[in-house]
């Protein structure tokens, strides 16, 4: 009953907001390292939230979507791009368009297995030849630790181990980078997180 309050209060799209303001630079950054961006680069963003990284990608043509109509609302009063409301597991929910940039952050952790793979089979087809997909989402930590019961509070019930998050990438794309990195306070790794880029299999 509390984990589904805390839930839904996250849903509102400044709670949000507020609780993501320390860290979503840091959850970001690995990606951020890695893209050589343009004015015609085509970017989407799935579970793009209340646009947490709208911000980022103002130079770019960049699509968000979210299954939050309250999230997409608040990016679009505060973002440029185009957003759209919609349940990505939706097979015909996704735009029918090819991206050189596809970003999932933080939103695979929401999904089950076999919803994971249709997506990302499904998005593999969108890709532009050169194009690349690029996940940052939770890792579960096997032996007892802090950020095990964290990610276990997680509102997203899927974050996994490294490895079953390698399995579940590998069955549709092919891997060229799966890096780990800590996040948290200074000095306090409070989450495990996994970094992959992948290109079609
Ligand atoms: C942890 S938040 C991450 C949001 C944003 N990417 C960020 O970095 O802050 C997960 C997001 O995935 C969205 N989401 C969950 N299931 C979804 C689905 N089936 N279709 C589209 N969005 C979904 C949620 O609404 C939420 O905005």
């Amino acid at each position: 009953m509390i984990s589904r309050f805390i839930a839904r209060t996250l849903e509102v799209p400044v709670v949000y907001r507020i609780l993501q303001a320390p860290f979503q630079e840091r959850k970001i950054a690995p990606c951020l390292a890695q893209l050589a961006l343009t004015p015609q680069t085509r970017l989407l963003d799935v579970g793009c939230g209340p646009g947490t990284n709208a911000h980022h990608f103002v130079n770019t043509r960049y699509t968000g979507i979210d299954v939050n109509p309250d999230y997409i609302q608040s990016a679009q009063r505060r973002h440029a791009g185009r957003f759209v409301t919609g349940d990505v597991t939706d097979p015909d929910v996704l735009p029918r368009e090819q991206f050189d940039v596809i970003l999932l952050n933080s939103l695979m952790h929401h999904l089950p297995d076999d919803a994971v793979a249709h997506l990302l089979s499904r998005l593999v087809q969108r890709l532009a030849p050169q194009g690349r997909i690029h996940i940052l989402d939770l890792i579960l930590p096997p032996g007892p630790s802090a950020a095990r019961v964290l990610a276990r509070m997680d509102r997203g019930r899927f974050a996994r181990p490294l490895d079953a998050w390698h399995a579940l990438f590998a069955q549709s794309m092919h891997i060229e980078q799966l890096v780990t990195f800590p996040l948290g306070v200074p000095g306090v790794p409070l989450w495990q997180r996994v970094y992959c880029v992948a290109g079609t299999a």
